[in-house]
């Protein structure tokens, strides 16, 4: 019996404006449109069955598109519930041809706007893959790889097979998050249909290949209890993803969201910045960039030295509520702006995330604040009336706002990543990397970059063979120690 959908999204006919945007955006992402040169003939992705979890925006069509020329056979979801472009969903389901359901057609499942118990079912239908093993006449029923972002899709195997295990998904406890219930929801569900489903599908994963920094944090975690089940790149840490998405990234889409959002003049304001790793350092020179006076916390001496001596105040949100207009969050921390912080804040603050996950507001304590009245604005910004009389002003309801109020990150940018991760999905599906987490060779990393120089017109010079022996660095690379830090 077959339960899979062939593609569910928001609207089929917007299908021709995102082909045209995709068109612009392999234009700009030549990362990736000279892998397809490279490796299309060849297609040693075939035979690979991804399951992908990733923001379904345009630059991510582009990256499935890529994929699938390689030879892999996908199903996709978003990682997150507002960060799909609806055009772009359409025209990945309809595919290249302009034929819905035609070969070329990949199966997604995204729209802007998921309620959370719609992402959770989206995420299980990337695991489903009764359509093609029908037609493949196989006997396999799941995919053989994980493109995630964030994590979500490797929870989802990792905890569906432990609750397989004990043969029991655990009662939800009081104080669990919404969320969790609908995951414990979603696998209690699958455990009575399918009791060894989770099992097989992680004895058939060859590996992981994660985007992000919350992501990565979460497989460390899972390495070092023992619990990883099937070995993981870290795409995040190549040099060519977390220096350069992560900073120039959210230079570009932080002040896009919050100019999107409200259109609020940012220029002689005070915003604050949480947090000063990657993200941190793009949203603060974004912001000083647009002339506001910009505030930085942070935890670790180290950051808080560098954002010292990048000329920004240091100080810690407690000292600043009553000074500063915006409020960003960027530090794949929870609980980072609490509820008696948003009481402290100047009337109509905005606050807005760029962290992956929601917590990093504390949203559950404002939605359980008694005498708060929340008042949609419009889609994605809402204005939260507070007992004290004054009200804040809250971007994607606590979530990554630079994908909910804009389209995240740009095509360029976005190349550089995911030219990482198509390499590293290369790497896991062609070689047996041992259980663990790892990071692309600094080889590839520097091809990464190469692969973009021309398109900025770069000059690169060259080491003279004297120099070359001189630093004892090999002319065409590697040209750094595994621990320089750029
Ligand atoms: P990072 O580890 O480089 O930086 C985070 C910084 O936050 C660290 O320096 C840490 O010391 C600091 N920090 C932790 N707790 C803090 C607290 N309570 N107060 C102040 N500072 C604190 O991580 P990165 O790469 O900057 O990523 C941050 C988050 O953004 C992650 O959740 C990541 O997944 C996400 N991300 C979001 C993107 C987007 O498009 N919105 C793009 C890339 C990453």
């Amino acid at each position: 019996v077959t339960t899979a959908l062939p593609f569910k999204v928001a609207d089929l006919s917007l299908a021709e404006a995102g082909r045209h945007q995709l068109r612009l955006a392999e234009h700009e992402m030549p990362g990736l449109m000279a892998l397809r040169e490279e490796f299309g003939p060849s297609r040693p992705l075939a035979g690979a069955r991804i399951a992908g979890s990733l923001h379904m925006t345009v630059q991510t069509a582009v990256l499935i598109e890529t994929l699938v020329a390689l030879g892999a056979q996908v199903r996709w979801a978003s990682c997150n519930i507002f960060s799909t472009q609806n055009e772009a969903a359409a025209a990945v389901a309809v595919g290249p041809t302009g034929t819905p359901g035609a070969p070329a057609g990949v199966p997604v499942f995204a729209w802007k706007g998921e309620t959370l118990e719609d992402y959770w079912w989206c995420t299980t239908q990337i695991f489903d893959w009764s359509v093609e093993a029908a037609a493949a006449g196989a006997d396999w029923t799941g995919p053989n790889m994980i493109l995630d972002d964030g994590g979500d899709a490797t929870l989802l195997v990792h905890k569906g097979r432990e609750f397989e295990l004990v043969g029991a998904v655990p009662d939800a406890e009081p104080g669990d998050s919404h969320e969790w219930r609908v995951i414990l929801d979603t696998l209690r569900a699958s455990l009575a249909t399918d009791p060894g489903r989770w099992t097989r599908i992680a004895e058939d994963i060859r590996g992981v290949t994660e985007e992000t920094t919350t992501g990565v944090h979460r497989l460390y975690e899972l390495e070092k209890s023992g619990d990883l089940l099937f070995p993981a790149i870290n795409v995040n840490d190549s040099v060519t993803k977390s220096k350069f998405d992560n900073k120039y990234g959210i230079r570009h889409s932080l002040p896009d969201g919050l100019n999107r959002a409200t259109d609020v003049l940012i220029g002689g304001k005070v915003a604050f910045v949480a947090g000063y790793g990657d993200v941190g350092k793009g949203a603060a020179e974004a912001l000083r960039g647009q002339g506001a006076r910009v505030i930085v916390s942070e935890i670790d001496p180290i950051n808080a030295l560098q954002a010292a001596m990048d000329g920004f105040q240091v100080a810690r949100i407690e000292s600043v509520l009553d000074e500063a207009d915006i409020f960003v969050s960027g530090t794949g921390n929870q609980n980072v702006i609490t509820v008696e912080h948003l009481l402290g804040m100047k009337h109509l603050a905005i606050v807005a995330n760029v962290g992956h996950f929601d917590d990093e507001i504390d949203m559950a304590g404002l939605e359980a604040l008694s005498g708060a009245e929340k008042v949609e604005i419009k889609p994605q910004v809402h204005e939260w009336r507070m007992p004290n009389g004054r009200s804040v002003l809250i971007l994607s309801e606590g979530r990554l706002m630079n994908l909910g109020n804009a389209t995240g990150h740009p095509s360029f940018v976005m190349s550089n990543s995911f030219t990482n991760q198509v390499l590293a999905q290369l790497e896991l599906f062609a070689e047996d990397y041992p259980l663990g987490v790892h990071v692309l060779p600094k080889l590839l990393d520097e091809k990464v970059a190469r692969l973009h120089l021309d398109a900025l017109g770069v000059e690169l010079t060259t080491l003279t063979p004297e120099q070359s022996a001189y630093l004892g660095v090999p002319v065409n690379g590697p040209f750094k120690s595994d621990h320089y830090r750029y």
